[in-house]
């Protein structure tokens, strides 16, 4: 596997997303400096799924760096329709591009992607999984916006079960020092159990709550999510959720001045609009923010050598993941990856328990 690859921004450690931060705040500062840095590469994005800020800013940031782009945003215009496998894809693609951003509805493509990728893979989202370019956005507009990434009383609010953006999140701040968090959905969308794992190893407290009118008082960051309508099994269990947790101007009143909104967006309906001129909703700053984020991650994995990413121990092994969500029930082919924590065995693609 090329190690140089951004599955899961929480194995890195805290040194090498902090350099990703300052390398971000440094393009922030002077971007004319930085307008040839990619001079001759190619950035290609696979976008499996439906995109517009992940993707179009990747674009962005790769020709703002002077480089140049290809890829599809629909899979139905590439040989997938007919029937190609995700290995020979990402084969053929590696050997155009000298780096792939990846987007796909399946748990652990990416890192399966980066098998025979043979250049730098960026996770962009892989199912309910992992999503850790935006968490990148994310934590760059706290360090920009709060000027930390510790002590912090984060609420995360909406579908914390599927929402991707949530996981990589919770798991990248419980690294940092004194970060608590508040779980507020109902309890059919709470935090997946491996995540819940991560905040207990971490020594991290969390709380659950199940109104956001009374967690919002206290809280230094709200992350509000969309319900992930696509990954429901039933239009009948989506109705049931959407609409349970809307951020209003009655509820915003309850919260502290200096309180800041995040969203990842797309917004549904659960930030009424109303908010968005309010100055602590920052959703639509964070996304500028994620932009200088993509091209400080771009340079960073294709220039400098001593920027890396840590592997994780994976061992290729007997045991089979039996996830249906998890790649390996779609393409066959891949081997059987695994890790251990605490006493258990992991999924190398999904992370879910498979002893
Ligand atoms: C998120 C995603 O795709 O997970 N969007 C994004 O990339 N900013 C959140 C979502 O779709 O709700």
């Amino acid at each position: 596997m090329f190690d140089k690859n951004l599955i899961d921004l929480s194995v890195m450690s805290t040194d090498q997303i902090d350099k990703i931060i300052r390398k971000a705040k440094k393009i922030m500062q002077s971007p004319a400096d930085y307008r040839h840095a990619c001079d001759g590469k190619i950035l290609a994005t696979l976008f499996y799924e439906p995109s517009t800020r992940t993707q179009m800013s990747f674009q962005t940031a790769m020709l703002k760096l002077g480089g140049r782009t290809i890829g599809f945003d629909n899979p139905m215009n590439s040989s997938v329709s007919k029937g190609e496998s995700l290995k020979d894809t990402i084969t053929i693609v590696g050997e155009y591009a000298d780096i792939i951003a990846i987007r796909h509805p399946v748990e652990g493509t990416a890192a399966a992607a980066s098998l025979y990728a043979g250049v730098p893979v960026i996770n962009c989202g892989d199912g309910g999984h992992l999503h850790p370019t935006q968490t990148l956005a994310d934590i760059i507009t706290l360090s920009c916006e709060k000027g930390r990434l510790d002590n912090l009383r984060v609420g995360v609010c909406g579908d914390l079960l599927n929402g991707r953006t949530v996981h990589s999140l919770i798991k990248t701040l419980a690294k940092y020092p004194n970060n608590s968090f508040v779980h507020i959905s109902t309890k059919e969308l709470s935090v997946p159990l491996y995540v819940i794992d991560i905040l207990e190893k971490n020594g991290c407290k969390y709380e659950i709550s199940h109104s956001l009118a009374d967690a919002i008082t206290d809280l230094d960051v709200l992350y509000m999510t969309r319900i992930q309508r696509e990954r429901f099994a039933s239009e009948e269990d989506y109705q049931a959720q959407k609409n349970v947790f809307v951020l209003d101007k009655e509820k915003l009143d309850k919260a502290r001045e200096d309180m800041i909104i995040l969203h990842p967006l797309p917004r549904v309906n659960e930030i009424t609009v109303d908010i968005d001129d309010d100055p602590r909703a920052l959703y639509f700053k964070q996304a500028q923010y994620g932009m200088y984020g993509r091209m400080a991650l771009i340079l960073l994995l294709l220039q400098d050598d001593e920027f890396f990413v840590e592997n994780r121990p994976f061992v290729v092994s007997n045991h089979h993941c039996n996830n249906p969500k998890c790649i390996t029930q779609q393409e066959p082919y891949l081997p059987n990856l695994s890790y251990e924590k605490l006493g258990m065995v992991m999924c190398g693609y999904c992370d879910k328990r498979i002893d």
